[in-house]
């Protein structure tokens, strides 16, 4: 069989053999719980968690009572709208901002909300011509949803700027940062940043599926959205005493196999960047032929094209047949197509095992199926 191609990081990245290692290990030879054991080896399962918590911390800049392990970005996402929305201060006549640049799982919550009458209105982020958010014109609102990079376009946005901006508007504004695709090819700060809300999952940086970080700046002040085993110290009748963070926002056992991959996750991620030179080469090649219309800059992460008279799902099927592996649709991003006005793209995102010769082979393909 011929070597698979795979073109498709931003979708899920491959990976490393340190994770492949690290979760081998502890399901072969550490496997216990965590938070409930007395034993040494449960203890040593605290402190792992413990550990990876504060490894996540220091990635993004935070304290590790900051970080909250969640079950992905979208389970993140979903739970920053549960508990804002849940908590005895929040007000339905309250407003919240997106952009076209989100994916699903940011801006759908929210519309949620509003569809069954539980926010007031949603205003839209502009975009500027380089399909940018637009700093100079982020509007006064309660909530503000920022995608740090669009999984279709992939540039960093200036996050400082937008959530500067937000506040001189209204300095109470409460911001969200979707970080998936941006953790893959920027450091995080969120102390720089200033949000209050941040989420990526791990499965897109290297680590595995089913885990994702939600950082919570102001983790002791809001009342939590699950309940559970884990936290809680004191129970009885209609009385209870929660832990504090960030044991309070874990209810129930953890991803634990994950979470023991996501230490050489970001070991490995912090020395293996994406290699943009490739998206770039990619770029310059296609842009020669013809019936492709390329729908990124030549500097982005990301190469997001389609193809004049073919519908993306072909060209999906056509590269598939040559072991080439891209994602095509709607990325979970439609709001960018449709400003764009087209159904889909097909999309090509490198990760630290892809080579020249991975991309010369899409290039010729490429050429071969649009002649
Ligand atoms: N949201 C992921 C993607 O961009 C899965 O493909």
């Amino acid at each position: 069989m011929n070597k698979i191609i795979y073109l498709d990081a931003a979708a899920t990245a491959l990976k490393s053999r340190s994770v492949i290692d690290a979760e081998m290990d502890f399901l072969r030879n550490k496997y216990a719980n965590a938070g409930r054991g007395v034993c040494t080896r449960a203890s040593a399962v605290d402190d792992m968690v413990a550990n990876a918590r504060c490894r996540v911390a220091k990635f993004i800049n935070a304290k590790p009572n900051q970080v909250v392990f969640t079950s992905g970005a979208t389970d993140g996402l979903n739970r920053i709208v549960d508990i804002i929305s849940s908590q005895p201060w929040y007000l339905e006549k309250s407003t919240f901002a997106v952009s076209d640049l989100d994916h699903h799982s940011a801006r759908m919550p929210w519309e949620n909300l509003m569809y069954r009458g539980k926010i007031r209105k949603m205003f839209k982020c502009e975009l500027d011509e380089k399909l940018d958010i637009n700093p100079n014109k982020i509007p006064k609102t309660d909530y503000l949803i920022i995608t740090a990079m669009s999984n279709v376009l992939g540039r960093a946005q200036n996050v400082k700027k937008i959530i500067a901006a937000a506040r001189q508007e209204n300095p109470d504004v409460v911001t969200i940062v979707d970080a998936s695709q941006y953790v893959v090819h920027e450091r995080i700060d969120v102390k720089k940043w200033d949000c209050d809300f941040m989420v990526f999952s791990a499965h897109k940086m290297g680590a595995d599926t089913g885990l994702g970080i939600l950082y919570i700046r102001d983790s002791e002040k809001y009342f939590p959205d699950k309940f559970g085993g884990g936290m809680v110290s004191k129970i009885s009748d209609a009385k209870w005493i929660l832990n504090g963070a960030p044991e309070k926002w874990e209810a129930g056992t953890l991803p634990l196999t994950q979470i023991a991959g996501i230490v050489p996750a970001l070991d490995y991620l912090e020395t293996h960047r994406p290699n943009l030179d490739l998206i770039k080469y990619a770029y310059d090649e296609l842009v020669k032929i013809p019936n492709i219309k390329i729908l990124t800059m030549q500097d982005a992460a990301i190469l997001s094209f389609v193809v004049d008279g073919m519908h993306p799902l072909d060209i999906g099927v056509m590269l598939g047949a040559h072991n080439i592996c891209v994602r095509v649709g709607n990325m979970c991003a439609s709001w960018i197509h449709q400003k764009l006005g087209i159904v889909g793209s097909i999309r090509v995102s490198v990760g630290p095992w892809n080579t020249i010769s991975d991309i010369k082979n899409f290039v010729r393909i490429m050429k071969d199926i649009t002649k």
